[in-house]
């Protein structure tokens, strides 16, 4: 038998480890011993266990750790067991799951949602099941990861199906595509244009009005993953279309229930029901894999009706974020500007981003550094995340920490 010093892939993989070390661009995994909230408790070098405050988790309304989100889950345990140990369309689909997707479209303004495991895996049903040959999927550049690779496999499932990338935000790009399309005889079913909501790394949001006017022209339809806009834009958090005061006018949403709207995991499709159905019938994560675990769709529900019931909770986020940014930026760092949740502090190199949010930890707070290849090479970042956890005597210490650097 080869040993690991010749077989290439242990060999490759020691030299790939051996240079993110060198780097200085390795990531250690932080171990937490607390539930997620503003202040967790964080495993030190020494492996003894410290208070730190929390300014990295996407738990925006702060209720990933509510009680009655807590409880919703418990109850359901003991009532329906760990799950059904196979997949919906075989054995059947528990009670919860029919509520949470009805909350979901009542949420977000839809005729119908149907839910999976990760919005990851929504994505990777989306693009496969919707997309035909002849289609056209128009996507920005930094459109999230998982939009990407659904994108891919379903060019590579449905032959003759075309993608394309337009510049971020860039509507005359887009256009210039869409009338090239238009032009192309092989472009004959129909054209979609995709869009995160809220972008992830530069916290900006879609130009979803000039998106909208645009695909009506081009008879395109609109799909927007607004995982990081749910429970963070618009009046009540519903999300990057209330703030443009577009609920009802965006085609299919993908969107996670692992950040604001309950913190566990999950994620879904929201649109007009033949779009579920459709789903139901022929998407593969459908058809081959297990639905969400039943007490994560009832802890998410749970904290889609509390998020719904106190909109408040929308504003502190909003006030909080207020605050924290004025706050960062009088103290001589540069944000860049946006009306989201995420404040990301560009410092360039990887290195330095990686070392910055140690000295940080060290500080007692947790901001991760971001770099290649999260990022672009020569654009790595502070990410601070806000939430409605926090109160202004953390923020005040964020930024304590942060003139410290
Ligand atoms: C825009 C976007 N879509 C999807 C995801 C993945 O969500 P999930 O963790 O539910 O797979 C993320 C997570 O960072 C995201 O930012």
């Amino acid at each position: 038998m080869p040993t690991a010093a010749t077989r290439p892939f242990d060999a490759r993989t020691d030299a790939v480890l051996a240079e993110l070390d060198a780097g200085g661009q390795y990531k250690h995994l932080q171990m937490l011993d607390s539930p997620m909230d503003a202040v967790v408790r964080m495993r030190q070098p020494d492996g003894s266990f410290r208070d730190t405050l929390c300014f990295c988790s996407n738990n925006y309304l702060g209720l990933a750790n509510h009680p009655e989100v807590i409880e919703a889950g418990v109850e359901a345990l003991k009532t329906y067991g760990a799950g059904t140990a196979s997949v919906r369309f075989i054995c059947g689909t528990f009670t919860p799951h029919e509520t949470l997707e009805a909350t979901i479209a009542k949420y977000m303004g839809t005729e119908s949602s149907y839910t999976f495991v990760s919005c990851w895996t929504a994505n990777e049903s989306l693009y496969p099941t919707f997309g035909e040959a002849g289609d056209l999927i128009l996507s920005d550049e930094l459109n999230h990861a998982c939009i990407i690779d659904g994108i891919r496999l379903a060019a590579v499932i449905k032959k003759r199906l075309h993608k394309g990338v337009y510049k971020h935000s860039d509507m005359d790009d887009l256009r210039a595509k869409l009338e090239k399309a238009r032009a192309n005889p092989d472009v004959t079913g129909q054209i979609w244009v995709v869009t995160d909501g809220v972008f992830s790394m530069e916290g900006d949001i879609a130009r979803l009005p000039e998106l909208r006017v645009l695909c009506d022209e081009f008879d395109a339809m609109l799909v927007v993953d607004d995982s990081h806009g749910h429970g963070v834009m618009g009046q009540t958090g519903r999300g990057t279309h209330e703030h443009f005061d577009m609920v009802g006018k965006v085609d299919y949403f993908t969107g996670t229930l692992g950040k604001a709207l309950g913190g566990g995991a999950g994620g879904f499709i929201a649109g007009a029901k033949r779009g579920s159905e459709l789903t139901v019938q022929r998407g593969r994560p459908t058809l081959f894999s297990n639905a969400l675990p039943v007490t994560v769709a009832a802890s998410a529900n749970k904290a889609i009706e509390i998020l719904m019931r106190e909109p408040e909770r929308v504003q502190k986020l909003r006030d909080n974020t207020a605050y924290a940014r004025e706050q960062i930026t009088a103290a001589g760092f540069d944000i860049i500007e946006s009306p989201t949740a995420i404040c990301p502090i560009i410092v360039g190199d990887t290195a330095k981003a990686i070392s910055m949010s140690k000295r940080l930890m060290e500080l007692g707070v947790f901001v991760i550094g971001f770099g290649y290849p999260v990022v672009p090479e020569g654009t790595a970042r502070l990410r601070i995340q806000m939430s409605a956890a926090h109160e202004r005597g953390h923020i005040d210490e964020l930024v304590g920490a942060l003139k410290k650097l």
